[in-house]
């Protein structure tokens, strides 16, 4: 199984959880890329992502807050040349039932974890087609020019019984099904460009977000996720998938 060969990668919410656990095993790599912007909301106090990049001359790190257009765009501007491989991880969870649900938790939630992504994406495009531009390898894949969503098995509509009697997070679950839609979107529309784009879950994980008793080590879930996003192909496009590559029901 051929590895991640991706030359540009940019990864959000990079300063923790699943984020910065992408980053270390991209530097790690056999075929570590050449430019790893590893972006967060406040670099200086990112104390891992500074340690990773005093040691790798790869890792770049860029301020971007995905609720900021500014912060975004002036990351455009420093990544300022064409990018293989988008990952939208960073997003938000609130734990909240239908009691306590509010337009103020609603509105945040939705706006971190669809409309920055979707918004990042938007803004990204131009380097994105490029990298496809120029690359000469064949159909589509994350080397050559894609973005990924980080999702979550909560979105599928079709589990929803199984995962919502569990813990019924109302923004978290709805705001997962919306970015599930962007990507389909997304998809579509960037065939066109040979932009791939696929939507995938994690596993339960355990980072801030996932608790202490999630089954899985950042490590695993990260480590299976890489060989997942060097493997998809042009048959991927707009799939909806599981850490180890598995298809998740809509
Ligand atoms: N852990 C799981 O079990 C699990 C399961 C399914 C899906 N996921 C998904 O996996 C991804 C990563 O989750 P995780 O477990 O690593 O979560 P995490 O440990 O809570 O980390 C979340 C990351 O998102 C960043 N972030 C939040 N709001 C942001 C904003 N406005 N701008 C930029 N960055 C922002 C955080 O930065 P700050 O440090 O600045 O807050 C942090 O780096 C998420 O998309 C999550 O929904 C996780």
């Amino acid at each position: 199984m051929a590895g991640l060969k991706a030359e540009t990668v940019l990864i959000t919410g990079a300063n923790r959880g699943i984020g910065l656990e992408i980053v270390k095993q991209l530097v790690s790599s056999e075929s570590p890329p050449a430019r790893i912007f590893a972006t967060c909301r406040q670099p200086s106090a990112a104390q891992e992502l500074q340690e990773l990049r005093s040691k790798h001359s790869n890792v770049e790190l860029i301020q971007l807050d995905v609720l900021d257009l500014a912060s975004i765009e002036a990351a455009v501007n420093s990544v300022g040349t064409s990018l293989n491989l988008l990952i939208n991880n960073a997003a938000i969870l609130h734990f909240e039932s239908l009691e306590n649900v509010t337009m103020e938790t609603m509105t945040k939630v939705f706006q971190t974890n669809v409309i920055g992504p979707l918004m990042i994406s938007k803004m990204f495009l131009s380097h994105l087609k490029e990298a496809a531009q120029q690359s000469h390898l064949e159909g589509m894949n994350c080397n050559k020019a894609a973005i990924i969503n980080i999702s979550s098995i909560v979105a599928s509509i079709e589990k929803c019984p199984e995962s919502f009697i569990q813990q019924p997070f109302y923004s978290y679950y709805i705001s997962k099904a919306g970015l599930n839609m962007a990507s389909r979107c997304l998809s579509e529309d960037l065939r066109q460009h040979q932009i791939l784009c696929a939507a995938i879950h994690p596993g339960w994980v355990r980072t801030d977000m996932g608790g202490l008793n999630a089954p899985l080590t950042v490590t695993d879930s990260v480590s299976s996720m890489m060989k997942v996003l060097a493997n998809l192909s042009q048959n991927d496009t707009g799939k909806y998938l599981d850490w180890e590559g598995k298809v998740i029901t809509w």
